[in-house]
């Protein structure tokens, strides 16, 4: 632990898989408290005091894989689906940053290719000409010039997690997806210029601490921007239902991990781990290194069936849009910290950066 300790105050040493699983295997609280507030302090000096609010909207559940641990995957008969209408998905976004004030944005669905390269091409366009922000899009494996086309329409960011750096383990969980595959979509989507926000799924069913170890190394090597990762939630409609769900201190270390490797990145607190971390659970990962946060702008009559796993439709934080921004930003201050207005000079990006993405 000292070693571990004394190795993250130098700026060119980096710690190897071994020292972060040892990490991800501490259980004494007293070394835990010792570890996230190092993470914190590593935090406030690389990337300083700012957090950034990321809007999240879900537009469509359709989607046409089948990923073993999720709730909306194609097999799932249960589930109403649901897509937004163009109208409606713009009107959102228009009111979350015209009305709310949110800075970036990002669009999520399932592998719908109901929404076509051209609809998709509409949609970025249609908000870019109303509002001055940063979007993401989370749609999955689509081709590159659905990729190229998009990001030339004024989506200059992509949320593609590869959800394991284990191809074994990636093959079981994603039937008929390829590891390979996942990992060439992040190097295009580099290459075309997206800032990319990728990560893995914590406590998944077969994963290891050393495999976890080895997704942070991967998110370091593949210089994304922003590491988003999710917590395991168990969904009683899967095949993975008889498993159990990823720990909230399991996520505490890997973003506290991610942190002492990966210094100057954007770490979001992500919702499965506020599903289950409780009352305190985001003060606590905003004190174990990260710096952001995901909330939930889905319309409440399409929220409750974007059911990726449960407890995510119903939680008290996300239910009224604009409530749940105030109460952010309220905590966010409350932690001497400020509300980022983009991409600022603190960052691995420049403001004229974050300015030329939200023109
Ligand atoms: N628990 C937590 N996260 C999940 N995801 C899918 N299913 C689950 C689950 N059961 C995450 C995946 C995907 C993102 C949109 O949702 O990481 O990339």
């Amino acid at each position: 632990m000292q070693d571990i300790l004394e190795k993250t105050k130098d700026d060119r040493v980096e710690l190897s898989e071994k020292e972060i699983s040892y990490i991800l295997k501490m259980n004494d609280p007293k070394e835990l408290k010792a570890l996230y507030s190092l993470a914190d302090q590593i935090r406030l000096k690389y990337v300083k005091n700012q957090v950034c609010i990321h809007g999240i909207i879900e537009f469509s559940n359709y989607c046409r894989n089948n990923c073993l641990y999720c709730g909306i995957r194609k097999d799932n008969q249960r589930l109403k689906r649901y897509r937004m209408s163009i109208e409606e998905i713009v009107n959102v976004a228009d009111w979350a940053v015209n009305r709310c004030g949110y800075k970036m944005l990002v669009l999520q669905s399932g592998e719908d290719l109901w929404f076509s390269k051209e609809k998709l091409v509409e949609i970025i366009k249609r908000i870019k000409d109303k509002c001055r922000v940063f979007l993401f899009m989370s749609i999955g494996e689509r081709d590159f010039d659905t990729y190229a086309q998009m990001y030339i329409a004024g989506a200059k960011g992509v949320l593609f997690r590869f959800e394991t750096s284990d191809p074994k383990l990636y093959s079981k969980l994603h039937p008929g997806l390829k590891y390979e595959s996942r990992i060439e979509h992040l190097s295009w989507m580099k290459n075309i210029g997206y800032l990319v926000a990728s990560g893995p799924l914590i406590g998944l069913p077969g994963q290891t601490e050393e495999s976890l170890a080895r997704d942070i190394l991967l998110t370091k090597e593949i210089e994304v921007n922003m590491i988003s990762m999710g917590l395991f939630i168990v969904h009683p409609d899967t095949p993975l239902s008889n498993y159990f769900s990823g720990r909230p201190e399991l996520f505490l270390k890997t973003i506290t991990a991610a942190r002492l490797v990966y210094k100057n990145v954007r770490i979001p607190i992500t919702t499965a781990y506020e599903v289950v971390s409780g009352k305190n659970g985001r003060e606590q990962a905003f004190r174990a290194g990260a710096n952001s946060i995901m909330l939930n702008l889905t319309p409440e009559i399409y929220r409750k069936n974007y059911n990726i796993y449960p407890g995510k439709t119903e939680l008290k934080e996300h239910v009224h849009s604009s409530k749940s921004t105030k109460e952010a930003i309220t905590l966010i201050r409350s932690l001497e910290r400020r509300v980022c207005k983009g991409w600022g000079k603190d960052y691995t990006l420049t403001a004229s950066d974050f300015m030329a993405g939200c023109r």
